[in-house]
């Protein structure tokens, strides 16, 4: 297994100076989650699933590959076309190999809870970011339900070989934080466990798998729960059909050009077919409030999934403050929302960041470093991130981006509009999910050399 190396031989530095204003229409990939979710079920399901609009990042490559291995069959059919053949719920066999999801958190951590279901042993594998990260929180539902860790390293972590479960539980399950993962990982183990499975969150996460289900035929049924939650019940052992999938554009790649127009003077573009489900639209309403141009038409939906064309023009940003509620529904794009916030005038306070430790770099330590480096002044205090912005960014630094795609992309991004240019250490891990990220960025006018 080859695992991506981050000794310095190996890493493509990038400079981005500030450039002239951003122009242009351009249709950033497919979105990360729901292309994880339409292999993951196409594989799960009796006959065939057409996909179009497949994000073609590692990330999804690597589930797409874990499909294969666990007994169905997926083809490339056309430009971000892929047909998957499913084996049936409950219907994965044994992989010769250990499964390795490369840098995805997602991938790995679905497929857990698929094969949680399944009576196989399978390991899970990643590189040294995915190894880094905490299992135990989805293997300790899984655990309940019957599946069994046989190995893993310390504190659950990969590489981590897991036994599914001959006759799965079904279960009432609290998540401890809001994620959509675990909560995924849950409802894909439930779909084999007879009687309902269900799962109750304090915060609402993105529900793609909760309506992805739906549409493959399965009954699925989301109540409000308190302020902000959702009880999700899922009936198990449904008969999933393949089905077609429409993948809209992801909105937290969407936000990288975005950030980039709202800052670089003189900027206007237009953002085709993102995706609008209102939970993960938080950084959209966050940028709205900070004073940011962003139109909204052409609204459409697929699938239970809305999108819609946005125009962004250059705006004058000012500070906010974030409540920790509305973390969920933006938790990637905080990274990028800094990059705002250091161009705004005055202070935004972003609240309730603890999860950001735990994505594929400690992102709240190395936001700050990023944004630091670059002349801005920025405090973490407990949980919670606050810059104080002054309408201005000295730039000049180069930031160290971790194995994490989304610390390179919006250090490029602060470098489209700050006043000496940012560097960053590696471009390699971007292609996990927008490998056209530089070109396309380049072809609105970024100057990345
Ligand atoms: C994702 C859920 C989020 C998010 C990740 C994608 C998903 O993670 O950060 O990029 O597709 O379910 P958590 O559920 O761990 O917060």
């Amino acid at each position: 297994m080859s695992h991506p190396d981050t000794s310095a031989a190996q890493q493509t530095p990038l400079t981005a100076r500030k450039s002239g204003a951003l122009r242009g229409s351009a249709r950033v990939p497919g979105d990360k989650s729901i292309s994880h979710r339409a292999l993951i079920l196409g594989a799960l399901a009796v006959g065939e699933t057409r996909i179009t609009g497949l994000l073609e990042g590692e990330d999804v490559l690597n589930t797409a590959k874990a499909m294969q291995a666990l007994g169905a069959r997926v083809e490339r059919t056309g430009d971000f076309a892929w047909k998957v053949n499913g084996v049936g719920v409950a219907g994965f066999v044994e992989p010769k190999a250990p499964l390795d999801f490369g840098n995805a958190g997602t991938g790995s951590r679905l497929v857990m809870g698929a094969v949680a279901g399944c009576p196989i042993t399978v390991t899970f594998d990643g590189d040294a970011s995915l190894r880094s990260r905490p299992m135990r929180r989805i293997v300790d539902p899984l655990e309940l339900m019957g599946a069994k860790v046989i190995a893993s390293q310390e504190g659950g972590r990969l590489p981590l070989t897991l036994q599914g479960a001959r006759d799965p539980l079904p279960i009432v399950y609290r998540t401890p934080v809001a994620s959509a993962q675990i909560k995924s990982a849950v409802l894909l183990a439930g779909l084999s466990a007879p009687g309902t499975t269900t799962v109750i969150e304090t915060e609402a996460s993105r529900d793609h798998t909760e309506l992805m289900l739906k549409h493959f035929g399965a009954e699925i049924v989301s109540e409000k729960e308190g302020a902000h939650g959702r009880k999700i019940t899922l009936t198990g052992q449904p008969e999933l059909k393949g089905a077609d999938v429409v993948v809209p554009a992801d909105p937290s790649s969407a936000a990288f050009p975005m950030v980039a127009a709202l800052i670089t003077p003189g900027s206007e573009i237009e953002l085709t077919d993102v995706m609008t489900n209102p939970l993960r639209t938080g950084l959209f309403t966050t940028l709205r409030e900070m004073g940011a141009s962003i139109e909204e038409t052409d609204v459409r939906g697929d699938a239970g999934e809305p999108m819609a064309k946005f125009r962004i023009r250059a705006s004058k940003l000012k500070g906010v403050e974030v409540p920790p509620e509305r973390a969920p529904s933006m938790i990637d794009e905080y990274l990028v929302l800094a990059v705002a916030a250091s161009f705004a005038e005055g202070t935004t306070i972003m609240r309730g960041l603890q999860e950001l430790r735990v994505k594929e770099s400690d992102r709240l330590e190395a936001t700050a470093a990023m944004i630091r480096v670059n002349g801005v002044k920025v405090e973490i205090i407990g949980d919670d991130l606050i810059v104080h912005g002054t309408g201005r960014v000295p730039g000049g630094g180069t930031v160290a981006t971790h194995m994490d795609h989304r610390i390179a992309m919006s250090a490029l991004v602060m470098g489209c509009a700050s006043d000496a240019p940012v560097t960053i250490d590696d471009t390699t891990f971007i292609a996990t999910s927008f490998p056209d990220f530089i070109p396309m960025m380049r072809r609105l006018g970024a100057d990345f050399a």
